[in-house]
């Protein structure tokens, strides 16, 4: 008998293409050793405690470092809250800033699951159009006239699943828009720091000081160390972060994780996640290469934009391809996608596949996309 341990298990015989969480083989179990071992050893009990509200303001401290140097910007620690990883950022921020009934701007298309936090707190979503550089200010502006939306959620840099980035005019044009019609920006940047090229915007964390009311950035340990963690962080100007702070949950529960906090303070102190990250961006940036070789050798009749970063490859096949279809075809051939449709609110995007590079090493990307092109093949 074999009980569950983890949230999604691909059997061995299958090469899942979709599969958009890290492989167990870049999880550093050593450097968590290492670093928990100096924790325990200072023989100091306190992160067995309720933690601090806003979170453990030594890690607060060591994240706010990491990030200034990972995004080249100076980072205040108290604008920094630390969270349970951004879904359950996600779930406080409807919490707090929304009612059930309100309305919400998302990208079309979006991380599929966040539509379903979304609905948890029975907020009504309005798609706003993207294209190949994110999201697109005038089908914003568009729905600004139509509706009066609490939040716009956006994950401005390497996007799932599109692979995408918001240029820097639009970002700028956004913020403005936030301002003048009040609502918030909720920008998912879980891959910022997972760039292959040099040529990134910088993220929306960069305007969270007191003058940007509006904007809100939430970050996460899931793809630069571990999902398992269950660890991230939101960054805000001062008022937001102490609506944060007040909240009944934490009020009642104190800061999120401080026991994680305490131990990955440590990785981040003696330099083990800046070099992590490095390993990950050199570990991914080849697989990213050849999954882009292999499409353009094998996979004719898509089309796609190379993605700086991320984990993601988004494929338009032609209009009559249904990617439903083609995933139940694609069994027979033991290689598996994401649709397309699983991340539209309008039930679009049809004829589109998510595949993501980081998954895999080179061999089985390789092994993946030649069963893709056996199954269109026989089509
Ligand atoms: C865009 C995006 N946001 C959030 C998450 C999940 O973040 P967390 O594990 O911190 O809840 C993912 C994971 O795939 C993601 O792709």
């Amino acid at each position: 008998m074999s009980l569950p341990i983890t949230q999604s298990q691909i059997p061995p015989e299958i090469i899942d293409l979709g599969a958009g969480e890290p492989n167990q083989s870049v999880f550093p179990l050593d450097m968590i050793r290492r670093a928990a071992e100096e924790r325990f050893s200072q023989g100091d009990p306190s992160f067995l405690q309720y933690g601090a509200e806003q979170g453990d303001g030594y890690f607060r401290l060591a994240l706010a470092k990491f990030l200034s140097q990972g995004y080249g910007l100076p980072m205040n620690p108290e604008n920094i809250f630390i969270t349970a990883g951004i879904s359950s950022a996600l779930d406080l921020l409807c919490t707090l800033f929304t009612q059930a009934g309100d309305t919400i701007f998302v990208e079309e298309t979006t991380y599929f699951v966040a539509p379903k936090i979304f609905a948890d707190h029975h907020l009504k979503i309005v798609p706003i159009a993207m294209d190949e550089n994110g999201l697109v200010i005038e089908s914003l502006e568009e729905n600004l006239k139509r509706y009066k939306p609490k939040f716009l959620y956006t994950i401005p840099i390497h996007h799932n699943p599109t692979g995408s980035t918001l240029t820097d005019a639009r970002r700028a044009r956004l913020i403005e828009l936030a301002q003048q019609f009040d609502f918030l920006i909720l920008a998912d940047e879980v891959y910022q720091l997972l760039s292959y090229t040099e040529d990134s915007p910088k993220p929306f964390a960069a305007h969270t000081d007191a003058n940007a009311e509006n904007i809100v950035s939430l970050g996460s340990f899931s793809k630069i160390l571990a999902p398992g963690l269950r660890l991230g962080w939101i960054q805000s100007q001062p008022q937001r972060i102490k609506r944060l702070v007040t909240s009944g949950l934490l009020d009642s529960g104190g800061g999120m994780n401080p026991f994680t906090s305490a131990i990955i303070r440590s990785v981040i102190e003696c330099g083990d996640l800046k070099n992590h990250v490095h390993h990950l961006i050199e570990t991914y940036r080849p697989r990213l290469q050849k999954m882009d070789l292999l499409l353009r050798q094998h996979l004719t009749e898509i089309t796609y934009t190379v993605p700086k970063g991320g984990y993601f490859f988004w494929l338009r096949f032609p209009r009559q391809i249904d990617a439903i279809e083609l995933r139940q075809q694609a069994k027979t051939f033991k290689v598996d996608f994401r649709q397309g449709a699983l991340f539209s609110s309008t039930g679009g995007s049809q004829n589109c596949i998510r595949l993501c590079f980081a998954h895999y090493d080179e061999e089985h990307i390789e092994e993946g996309i030649l069963r893709l092109k056996e199954c269109l093949e026989i089509r």
